[in-house]
């Protein structure tokens, strides 16, 4: 099993639900993480699944605008490609498992998310979505609400199960 996680984010928050959802899937699966600006454009043939999440912006994936506000509020961030860049460019030689995350504030209610959006995406550009999560900030430039990195961690573990499930079914169909 070989899992690629790719994030996206502008002030820590997303990185870090990033690299404990990587602990959890150490678990079960190799494991490399890089942050979207670094990530290839090609996903390799034997990648598993990939995971791939960032912080919701304006009830979606973030824009060179958003990121740009996000910098004006204090990211430390640069404003290159988002996740919503790179999941326009990548190619894939074979359909993947793709799952996504992403955080955002618990204050409101929130009609859209940058892991519902990234999963519409990933589907048009070849992938298979198996699974989706947010994860929560007490705030635009966090912290992350206590518990949700034991919360990612655990989401980490559970993904071998919608993994297997698409595994097995791609095998059926071949
Ligand atoms: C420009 C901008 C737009 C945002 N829009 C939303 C939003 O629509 N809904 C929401 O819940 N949070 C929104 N947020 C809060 C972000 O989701 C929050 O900053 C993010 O989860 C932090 O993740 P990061 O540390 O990885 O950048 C927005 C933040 C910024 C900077």
């Amino acid at each position: 099993m070989k899992t690629l996680v790719i994030y996206e984010s502008m002030f820590g928050n997303t990185r870090d639900i990033a690299r404990a959802t990587a602990e959890g899937l150490a678990e079960w699966s190799d494991v490399s993480i890089t942050d979207v600006d670094s990530a290839l454009l090609t996903v390799p043939a034997d990648a598993t699944l990939v995971v791939a999440g960032g912080p919701t912006h304006a009830f979606s994936m973030s824009r060179e605008t958003t990121r740009h506000d996000a910098v004006a509020r204090g990211a430390v961030r640069g404003s290159a490609g988002g996740l919503r860049d790179w999941l326009a460019a990548v190619s894939l030689a074979v359909p993947v498992p793709l799952a996504t995350f992403d955080t955002h504030t618990k204050q409101r209610w929130v009609p859209g998310s940058a892991s519902r959006a990234a999963a519409k995406e990933g589907r048009t550009r070849g992938f298979i979505p198996v699974a989706s999560r947010s994860f929560y900030v007490t705030d635009v430039q966090g912290p992350l609400v206590t518990g949700e990195l034991e919360r990612a961690r655990h989401w980490g573990r559970s993904l071998y199960s919608g993994v297997s499930g698409s595994v097995r079914s791609r095998t059926v169909l071949d």
